[in-house]
């Protein structure tokens, strides 16, 4: 059966064009009732303009969808979802995907730079998610994406600010995943690549035409559908591909004897040890995180490990 979205109402940030546009189109054509939201600001966050999301909006309607504009900041939360509900009646969907780049080297990023990237991006997707949220507690239903990128996973050069923010979208996505949980409220953090008005500059133009934005809204509407079970994923997406991300721990090394003082001569002679990943382990929670790292102080106490030079790794339980 195909994946409706009848009676579900979406919100998406940065609608206007690129990756937001394909998804509002997307989602509009399986029956969601959407709220196209874009500032129109220039790609550095300044000015603003209507006529981006007005023309998303246009283009849902002509094609019987039911769409309605929102031009606001991300930065007022509280007015996007009240188009939701004012147009609505209610909040099934938010997909944090607005966005803006100030690209500088470490040592040229400004105040400015550094405040516009964290203030659009990670405190907007906050701001916006807060929102919406006791509306999707209240209705036990809630699906929420953040949108992360590959510069905030491996980093990358000239984009210190935004790597942050990333990443840190990455981190307010995993802990509104364990607290949604229980009210059927997920949420999964996506790294897209497409070619858009913010990759046209880094990319050449060829890479622009066909890394297509509409490859990354299939894995978008699956995330954000009620049958979805997945929480809490981490996704890159693009050119039509989609892998799953996750940690990966090594199996470590305990560098410390009973009774005797930790040196750090003990790491560096330990060191190929400790960042060997063979039987590496992936940790998936706090807990699986915590447990083997607790379970070496008894396991030390009991004399397992440290009665000699080559002290065993901590294995996870
Ligand atoms: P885009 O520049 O085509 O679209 C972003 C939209 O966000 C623009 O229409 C802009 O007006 C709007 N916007 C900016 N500030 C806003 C604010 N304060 N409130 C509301 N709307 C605002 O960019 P693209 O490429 O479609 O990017 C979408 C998201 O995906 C961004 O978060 C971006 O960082 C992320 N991303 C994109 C990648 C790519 O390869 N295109 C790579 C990794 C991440």
């Amino acid at each position: 059966m195909s994946l409706s979205f009848e009676g579900r109402v979406v919100l998406i940030t940065g609608a206007g064009r690129g990756l937001g546009r394909e998804y509002a189109l997307a989602f509009a054509e399986r029956g969601a009732s959407v709220i196209v939201n874009d500032l129109g600001t220039d790609i550095k966050g300044g000015g603003k303009s209507s006529a981006a999301a007005d023309k998303v909006v246009e283009e849902i309607r002509a094609k019987g969808g039911k769409a309605v504009v929102n031009y606001d900041s991300v930065e007022d939360g509280e007015k996007l979802i009240q188009t939701a509900l004012d147009a609505f009646g209610r909040i099934d969907v938010v997909v944090n995907n607005a966005g803006i780049l100030r690209d500088r080297s470490f040592a040229r990023t400004s105040d400015l730079d550094w405040d516009l990237i964290q203030r659009i991006h990670l405190r907007g997707s906050f701001l916006v998610t807060r929102a919406a949220w006791n509306h999707m507690k209240n209705q036990k239903f809630g699906r929420i994406i953040m949108t992360a990128s590959a510069a905030g996973i491996y980093g990358n050069f000239g984009q210190a600010n935004y790597s942050a923010a990333k990443l840190g979208m990455l981190g307010l996505g995993n802990t509104l995943a364990i607290e949604g949980r229980k009210y059927n409220i997920h949420c999964n953090t996506i790294a897209p690549v497409a070619g858009s008005r913010l990759t046209e500059t880094v990319m050449p133009p060829d890479l622009v035409a066909s890394l297509k934005p509409e490859f990354a809204a299939p894995l978008v509407l699956w995330l954000c559908h009620e049958q979805c079970q997945e929480n809490g994923g981490l996704f890159e997406v693009g050119a039509g591909w989609i892998g799953k991300l996750r940690w990966e721990r090594s199996r470590g090394q305990i560098v410390r004897k009973k009774n005797k003082s930790m040196t750090p001569e003990a790491v560096r002679d330990q060191w190929d040890k400790i960042c060997d990943f063979t039987d590496a382990t992936k940790p998936a929670t706090v807990q699986e995180s915590l447990q083997s790292i607790v379970s070496v102080l008894s396991r030390m106490e009991s004399g397992d490990v440290g009665a000699n030079s080559t002290a065993a790794a901590a294995s996870p339980a």
